[in-house]
């Protein structure tokens, strides 16, 4: 085990491609730490680079005392867990457990004693007579990982590992990944492009876009206090509500004004966020969360923290339904927002010529449907705030 340091990592590949810009990561020793991003935002050469399949370009990357830039990958010590997992079809999960420590020489009781024991962890004890083509694809998985684990590596490097399953055994595998990481404490590197997967498995969180590191932290502070519109966009399931708003100072009040509403600010805002001061007079960007809001007649609603529309759409999910609803103001279009849709694969954000779809995530108590007037109780002391020019978080 070891912790695995990136300074000023770069790659640029043969035929000019920028895939990775001045990675900075300090993974610590026994971290579970997930790269999440958009396709192509440099994951998995960032990963690559650390297992020593991939030349770096600038950097150094360092695992546990050692700088292992020069150091061959088979020499590095760390393990590899990809999306398509090979596994050899005529032995069984035993043997194709025990491979890699039999290629080595180890002494036969050494082998049986690892294999049982990483068995154990991965619930395959009573599967090790068993062919892969007898397995289901998550004890295939399971197998793939036992062959990585075995060997007791300084570090786990997985790229995509669960993408091949389908969502509900994904969703179990996540869970059993880490379980696993905790209970045999390898430092780990997850990559990912699900930000779900990425907010439920990680310590920490490693956002990347276009190459650069956007912010890297525990996944509820990336969640309450994204760096920029990116983050805030990226992480989240409905996203974050994002609007272009104007700042207002009115009798020593502040007003975030959406045309036919006003949003009051309260006084906490303006505390933790003393910049949003120099934006009276201007357009900002202003976020918020759907759960952030709730159906008025089922809060206690004050002046200033109510939005008045029309509900698009009403999604019943059970323990919570999502209304949709238009605001009077102009979409945020930046190179962000766009990128975003692009990944989420609807490449148009929605123009619709009532304005900005929002979306609230409502208590299934309330009574809105399709068609009638909404008035969306907003938690104003929640909101958030971003430079529309810069896209950067408006704090101090
Ligand atoms: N061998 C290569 N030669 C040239 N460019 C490459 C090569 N491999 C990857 N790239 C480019 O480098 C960038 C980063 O690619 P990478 O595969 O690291 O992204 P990723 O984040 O893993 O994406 P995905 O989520 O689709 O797996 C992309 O623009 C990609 O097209
Ligand atoms: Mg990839």
């Amino acid at each position: 085990m070891a912790e695995v340091v990136l300074t000023g990592l770069g790659k640029a590949y043969g035929d000019g491609t920028r895939a990775v810009t001045d990675l900075n990561l300090d993974i610590r020793d026994g971290e579970f730490l997930v790269l999440v991003g958009p396709s192509g935002c440099g994951k998995t050469t960032a990963l690559r680079m650390i297992a020593g399949l991939e030349q770096i370009t600038e950097g150094t990357i360092r695992i546990g005392e050692q700088v292992v830039n020069d150091v061959p990958s088979r020499d590095r010590d760390v393990a590899m867990v990809f999306q398509s997992y090979a596994l050899y079809p005529h032995l069984n999960v035993y043997d194709n457990i025990a491979f890699g420590l039999t290629l080595r020489k180890l002494a036969k009781s050494e082998i049986d004693h690892r294999v049982r024991e990483v068995a154990e962890v991965l619930e395959l004890t009573e599967h090790l007579d068993r062919k892969p083509r007898n397995l289901s694809g998550g004890q295939r998985q399971r197998v793939a990982m036992g062959r990585a684990i075995v060997r007791a590596p300084q570090a786990f490097l997985m790229d995509e590992p669960l993408s091949n399953l389908d969502a509900k055994l994904r969703v179990q595998m996540r869970a059993q990944i880490a379980r696993i990481q905790r209970e045999i404490g390898v430092t780990t590197v997850y990559v990912t492009h699900d930000q779900t997967e990425a907010m439920t498995l990680g310590d920490r969180v490693a956002v990347m876009r276009r190459g650069v590191l956007q912010q890297v932290g525990p996944p509820q502070e990336l969640y309450d206090r994204p760096v920029n519109l990116f983050v805030a966009g990226f992480i989240g399931s409905p996203g974050m509500n994002l609007v272009s708003a104007r700042l207002e100072e009115n009798d020593g009040r502040f007003w975030v004004s959406l045309n036919s509403d006003a949003l009051l600010l309260p006084e906490s805002v303006l505390r933790q966020r003393p910049a949003l001061r120099q934006y009276v007079g201007r357009d900002v960007v202003v976020g918020i969360r759907p759960e952030d809001m709730e159906d008025t007649a089922l809060a206690d609603a004050r002046e200033g923290e109510i939005l008045h529309s029309v509900a698009d759409l009403v999604e019943a999910m059970g323990s919570d339904v999502l209304v949709h609803f238009p605001v009077d103001v102009p979409p945020v279009v930046t190179d962000d927002t766009r990128e975003l849709a692009q990944d989420a694969g609807t490449d148009d954000l929605p123009k619709t010529s009532k304005g900005t779809v929002l979306v609230g995530r409502f208590s299934p108590r309330t009574r809105i449907y399709e068609g009638q007037p909404v008035a969306a109780w907003v938690d104003t002391s929640r909101l958030h705030f971003f430079d529309p020019a810069t896209g950067s978080s408006i704090w101090k």
